[in-house]
């Protein structure tokens, strides 16, 4: 595993374990799932020295939390666990409401990164800093992050907690390589960290899946797995398996590889199985090349969707012979 050195934030492994799937239904992956394999999945991830840890008040209602908390029992203490709350009513005294019911629910006294899940733009930022400053301040918890915010909002968030906000999570990946543009060169100008959420485009960069085979659960039903979109994004495919056949590695691997090949980044995949918990903190030690790493972004940049809208009025255009 290689870890990435931020002041104050020593060894942040550049793989962590993401903990949505934990005790959610949204997955599809049923009981077993949350009984057995997410024990299964901390306890390797600990041996393997995964120090991240990522799950949310939301996830699960609030079973995630409990699962990981359990699945981790003392080694909590000695890993980064990183919660987040929802900003819906972000008060100073609500954000503690909910950093205290986190806690509660993971079983740990400190928690080592404490994130707002999304902006609220009904709210200025202050209250919530206030909040979050005070639970800093009274060691209840480490570091700040925020989450889904762009970088306008982080350095408003800086300027409203007085301090640094260390680590900005977001939807990074090949299939959605914004982060690239602005969010990643900053936190590297600055000492932050961008926390890849969805690195694997929830399992589309394995590349098992297809129109006839499509994956469980919500992402059946999501227009990333739809067949228009899975034949747009079949060059980028491609190209990683070829790059993967290369490395003598899997896609999911040359995937992870690229999010962190940009720069202070970290990623946090989810996982179904302990095979690709080990496949993706093996990622970790992946070196591509720089004409791979160019090719594969160029394929991220191409744009994201046909204007099909604009194409078929354009065609209804030309039909009238305009
Ligand atoms: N801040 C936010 O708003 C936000 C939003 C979403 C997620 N998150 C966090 O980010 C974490 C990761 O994002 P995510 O879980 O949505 O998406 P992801 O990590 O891109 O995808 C996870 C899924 O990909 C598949 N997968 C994992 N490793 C693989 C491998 N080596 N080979 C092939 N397939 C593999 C698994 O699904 P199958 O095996 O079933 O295909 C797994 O459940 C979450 O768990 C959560 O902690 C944060």
């Amino acid at each position: 595993m290689r870890y990435l050195d931020v002041d104050g934030f020593p060894r942040l492994g550049r793989v962590g374990l993401g903990t949505w799937q934990f005790g959610s239904r949204q997955w599809g992956y049923g009981d077993a799932y949350a009984a057995v394999t997410a024990r299964a999945l901390v306890g390797r991830a600990l041996e393997l020295g995964v120090t991240l840890f990522d799950t949310a008040e939301v996830y699960g209602g609030g079973r995630s939390e409990q699962i990981l908390g359990q699945a981790l029992g003392a080694d909590a203490a000695r890993v980064v666990v990183a919660t987040k709350f929802a900003p819906v009513f972000p008060l100073a005294k609500v954000v503690k409401k909910h950093a205290n019911a986190s806690r509660a629910r993971l079983g740990i006294d400190r928690i080592g990164l404490y994130q707002a899940h999304f902006p609220n733009p009904l709210f200025g930022m202050d209250t919530t800093m206030q909040g979050l400053a005070e639970l800093r301040d009274e060691k209840v918890v480490d570091e700040v992050g925020v989450s889904n915010y762009d970088l306008a909002r982080w350095r408003r968030a800086e300027h409203a907690l007085g301090s640094r906000v260390l680590s900005n999570q977001v939807e990074f990946s090949l299939v959605r390589p914004d982060a690239l543009e602005t969010l990643v060169p900053w936190a590297e100008a600055h000492g932050r960290v961008v926390i890849a959420y969805g690195p694997l485009a929830q399992g589309l960069l394995g590349c098992r899946y297809d129109a006839y085979n499509p994956p469980s659960g919500f992402r059946s039903r999501s227009r990333d797995f739809r067949a228009g979109n899975l034949r747009r994004v079949q060059p980028l495919l491609e190209l990683v398996q070829e790059i993967a056949a290369a490395h003598h590695a899997t896609p999911a691997q040359i995937a992870l590889a690229w999010t962190l090949h940009s720069g202070p980044v970290v990623a946090i995949p989810g996982a179904s199985s302990v095979e690709q918990l080990e496949q993706n903190v093996a990622a970790a030690d992946i070196a591509l090349a720089d004409d791979e790493y160019t090719a594969l972004t160029a394929q991220a940049r191409r744009p994201a969707r046909k204007p099909r809208r604009f194409g078929r009025r354009l065609r209804a255009h030309e039909a009238a012979g305009a």
